[in-house]
C-alpha cells in the first residue's frame, strides 16, 4: 500500500471522527489507536531480508538460515547432484514445478538462480516436518534406485535434490523456494527478489 493510500485513509478516518466528537478530543483518541495498528519493530525485523554468507560452504554441505521464522536451507550441490536432477524426472509428481512453489526466476530444473546453490524452505509440504538431506547414493535404506534427495522422517515423503516431490507420496507439492537474490558471488539476500536491470 502506498503512503498516499495510508495518509488518505487516515485523513478520511480523522475527518469522520472529528465530525462526531469534536476536533481536539478526536485527535487525542484516534492517534493511540492508529499507532497500535503499526507493525512493531520486532514484527518488522522478523519480516526483514536476511543476508546469508555462503562463501565457506563446501560441495555437498547444507546450512540453515532463519527468515520470517522459517528455516531456510542453502545446499551447495556438486556436479553429480546437479546431474541427478534430470535423471529422476520420470519419477517426480511435478517435474516442471508448475504448482507455484517458487518464484518465477527459479522455475527451472534446478529450482534456483544458480544450479550450484539450492535455497529452500526446510518444510515438508505434507504436514510440515523438516525432511532430512540424504545425499548418499545409492542408499538402500531409502530406495535401491536412490540418487540423493530429501526424506521426511514423519511419513516418508521423498524429494529430489531440488525439493521436487516424488510421485505417490503423502506430500502433495514440491518444497517451497523463497524469494532471494545474490548481493555478490558469496552473499545471498533471502527475502528479496533480484533487482530488475
Ligand atoms: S510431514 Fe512429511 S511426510 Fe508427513
Amino acid at each position: 500500500m502506498s503512503n498516499e493510500g495510508v495518509d488518505g485513509g487516515r485523513r478520511r478516518f480523522l475527518t469522520a471522527a472529528t465530525s462526531v466528537v469534536g476536533a481536539a478530543g478526536a485527535v487525542a483518541a484516534v492517534w493511540p489507536f492508529l499507532a497500535s495498528l503499526k507493525p512493531s519493530a520486532k514484527a518488522l525485523a522478523l519480516g526483514a531480508p536476511v543476508a546469508a554468507d555462503i562463501g565457506k560452504l563446501e560441495e555437498g554441505q547444507q546450512v540453515i538460515f532463519v527468515w520470517q521464522g522459517l528455516n531456510i536451507w542453502v545446499l551447495r550441490r556438486s556436479k553429480d547432484m546437479i546431474a541427478s536432477l534430470s535423471q529422476v524426472r520420470p519419477r517426480l509428481a511435478d517435474p516442471n514445478s508448475d504448482y507455484s512453489q517458487q518464484p518465477e526466476y527459479c522455475k527451472n530444473e534446478h529450482r534456483s538462480i544458480k544450479p550450484e546453490y539450492l535455497v529452500m524452505n526446510a518444510k515438508c509440504t505434507h504436514l510440515g516436518c523438516m525432511p532430512e538431506l540424504k545425499a548418499q547414493h545409492p542408499d538402500v535404506s531409502v530406495d535401491p534406485d536412490w540418487l540423493g534427495g530429501y526424506l521426511c522422517p514423519c511419513h516418508g515423503s521423498r524429494y529430489d535434490l531440488s525439493g521436487r516431490v516424488f510421485q505417490s507420496q503423502p506430500a502433495p507439492l514440491n518444497m517451497m523456494v523463497p524469494p532471494y537474490r545474490y548481493a555478490s558471488d558469496t552473499m545471498i539476500i533471502i527475502g528479496e527478489d533480484p533487482k530488475k536491470s
